[in-house]
């Protein structure tokens, strides 16, 4: 089967397609041929190594979603699928067998059907950063009328965090650039403040008492604190753990804590379905483009995500 991987850590440019063996399903694993993978920034941190778990063999195959055809089931993996069915999958790589690939083996926990009335590339773009943004929203515990803050909401996750927050009937305070504007009103923050540095200032203006909770899509830091009610939550995307001031607590998460939640996919599905979230794909790229893809990601201000389609 073609993949598209690396054997050396560096730029996009070490970005190649290789011909590896097809894997087999095996127990409890589900093998989806795939049609869709997405660009992520995790992929490009990935490219640029070290790498991260010492089982990884060259080469290293990226890619964290996809979506596709079931086109083989291990013997007494415990699902619903069927062979042809059509799905996307969160793929929870070690670092050599990603998404990236014709063919990929989750676990049957981790694919569930792709949403009717989408594209294989829409679907691709839902698992892993959807699952990001409910892990956020479940870490910071709000209940239903009380005020949450979401830097990066233009973004993957910061986007769907907008969506899944209003369906979960939270107010929701965005940020966004002149341009993003519109689009963060149409994902349905109630309020959207113009990003940057002085975002959190701006919140504290709007929402004196501090907001409940703030989801740090942008990576702002210790800057959110501003925004944040004293005992208040951050969920942070890239580990920056406080600390905090006033009580406020910073909380690092990891998407791979909801690998394996298959009713949360599922619901991710049904919303999407529902219309309540709007699933965004800025461009599509042959398999072989993949360095294109991550020199255009690397350079910032892309809207929607980036999708390899094999
Ligand atoms: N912990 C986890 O498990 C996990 C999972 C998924 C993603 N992540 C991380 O979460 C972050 C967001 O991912 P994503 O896929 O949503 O990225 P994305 O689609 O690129 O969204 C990030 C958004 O933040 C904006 N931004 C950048 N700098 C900003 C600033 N100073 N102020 C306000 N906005 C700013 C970006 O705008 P421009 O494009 O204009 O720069 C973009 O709209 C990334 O750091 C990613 O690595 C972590």
């Amino acid at each position: 089967m073609k993949a598209v991987g690396f054997t050396e850590f560096g730029g996009p440019e070490v970005l190649q397609t290789f011909e590896l063996p097809v894997p087999d399903a095996g127990p409890g694993g589900v093998r989806i041929r795939v049609s869709a993978a997405t660009v992520n920034a995790v992929d490009a941190l990935q490219r640029s190594g070290p790498a991260r778990s010492p089982d990884a063999r060259p080469p290293f195959v990226p890619g964290m979603e996809a979506a596709g055809v079931v086109d083989q089931i291990g013997a007494g993996t415990d699902t619903d699928l069927r062979v042809g069915d059509r799905v996307m999958a969160f793929v929870l790589a070690d670092g050599s067998r990603g998404a990236y690939a014709e063919q990929v083996v989750v676990p049957a926990e981790s694919v569930v059907r792709a949403p009717h009335g989408v594209s294989d590339a829409e679907a691709a773009t839902l698992p892993m950063n959807g699952l990001t943004a409910r892990l956020a929203l479940d870490t910071l515990g709000l209940k239903a009328g009380q005020t949450v803050a979401v830097t990066g909401a233009a973004g993957a996750v910061g986007g769907y965090a907008v969506q899944l927050a209003k369906a979960d009937g939270l107010r929701v305070v965005a940020d966004a650039s002149e341009q993003d504007e519109t689009l963060v009103k149409e994902l349905g923050a109630d309020i959207v403040l113009r990003r940057g540095a002085e975002y959190p200032g701006r919140v504290r203006t709007e929402v004196p008492e501090g907001v409940d909770g703030l989801l740090d899509g942008a990576s702002l830091g210790a800057l959110t604190a501003r925004a944040v009610r004293d005992g208040g939550r951050v969920v942070t995307l890239r580990g920056y753990d406080g600390p905090g001031e006033r009580g406020i607590v910073y909380q690092p998460i990891v998407v791979f804590r909801y690998a394996r939640e298959h009713a949360k996919l599922d619901r991710l599905r049904q919303q999407a379905e529902d219309g309540r979230i709007i699933l965004r794909v800025a461009r599509t790229f042959p398999a072989e483009q993949a360095a294109e893809a991550h020199r255009l990601l690397a350079a910032g201000g892309v809207r929607g995500r980036l999708v390899l389609t094999f």
